[in-house]
């Protein structure tokens, strides 16, 4: 079975990240032939600072070995390093719709009220799909948000193989059960995210500790004081279990027990305590692989040259079933 995943350059990353889909890659990278890839050509979709990528590209290398990811056990990648990946989007746009394109909601959002839209933007979508099916992949691990993408990709799958014969496997999404979509603790009925969020409301990765107990401390909760996990009546408490339960491997219904008649403080309370506990090892490893730019550079250098093996034959065998005379 193969896994492929992808995940933004730039922005840093939380716990939404974490639980939505790191933590996902580092159990699925055992089940199979496993390809993580730091998406950088999705980031310049969106306005950047040239220094901030190539900076936060290697903060990203570095977190995602941290968070588990193994050299000898998958590859992780950069999608830039693997030209294959810019050749087939431009390939896979013969076979998008421009009405499907405008469909996606994460196009309304990012662009919703911007001076300036990228017309990347709006192609984003086509450069993940054909990041995903380049690797002939059966599961991509990700987060609710990405639902809408995948979806795309399993199209635009099947479009190509109806028209240029059967060449593509179609990929399924997998969701996490429990924390697919965690929600900004501000603002609890929206998805906590760097770009769209609130910067209280989000906890990031390599908070420190004091910061990520200060973060939960001061999360928005709903009216009442009972500890319920019911996601549309108590958004607010509803998030906190869920991480909660994540962070500690607790079934929910062991959690709302665990809580019956306590109230929301000593739960804010003990979900901080358990999350700064969750990163500890993370943060630990982040500070020791960090700083070795070289070995990182190297173990990403590995790590194209082997995707761009796994990749070749499916490209080439675009090109070839698309018409192309071929060198
Ligand atoms: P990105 O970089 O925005 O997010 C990376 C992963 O984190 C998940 N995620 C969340 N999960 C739960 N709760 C949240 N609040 C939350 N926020 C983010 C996302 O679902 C995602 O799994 N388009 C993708 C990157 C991509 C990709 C791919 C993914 C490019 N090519 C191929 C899979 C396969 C994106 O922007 O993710």
């Amino acid at each position: 079975m193969r896994v492929f995943s992808g995940i933004q350059a730039t922005g840093e990353k939380h716990i939404g990240n974490y639980i939505g889909a790191m933590r996902n890659y580092a159990a699925t990278q055992d089940e199979g032939d496993a390809d993580f890839c730091i998406v950088d050509l999705h980031s310049i979709t969106v306005d950047y600072d040239p220094q901030d990528l190539h900076d936060r590209t290697l903060d990203l290398a570095a977190l995602l070995y941290a968070v588990g990811l193994e050299p000898d056990r998958c590859t992780l990648f950069l999608q830039s390093h693997v030209s294959g990946h810019a050749e087939a989007a431009w390939l896979l746009s013969a076979v998008t719709g421009f009405g499907q394109l405008g469909r996606m909601t994460q196009f309304k959002e990012k662009g919703e009220g911007k001076e300036f839209v990228s017309a990347g933007l709006f192609t984003y979508p086509v450069l993940m799909a054909g990041d995903i099916l380049l690797y002939q992949t059966d599961i991509v691990p990700v987060g609710d948000d990405q639902r809408q993408h995948i979806e795309l990709a399993r199209d635009l799958a099947e479009r190509f193989n109806s028209r240029y014969g059967e060449l593509f496997k179609v990929p399924r999404g997998v969701f996490p059960e429990i924390g697919a979509r965690i929600m900004d603790l501000q603002e609890p009925t929206n998805k906590m995210s760097t770009t769209g969020g609130t910067q209280q409301g989000t906890v990031l990765v390599l908070d420190p500790p004091d910061v990520i107990r200060r973060k939960f401390k001061t999360a928005v909760t709903d009216s009442g004081r009972e500890v319920r996990y019911l996601p549309d009546e108590k958004p607010g408490v509803s998030n906190l279990i869920e991480i909660f339960s994540v962070a500690t491997s607790m079934p929910i219904a062991d959690v709302e027990a665990a809580y019956d008649g306590r109230g929301y403080g000593d739960l804010k309370g003990d979900v901080g305590e358990a999350v700064v506990e969750l990163f500890r090892p993370v943060q630990e490893k982040y500070a020791e692989l960090r700083p070795d730019e070289g070995e990182l550079r190297r173990r990403l250098h590995v790590g194209a040259e082997k995707a761009r093996e796994t990749s070749a034959p499916t490209l080439e065998a675009m090109y070839r079933r698309m018409g192309f005379v071929r060198p």
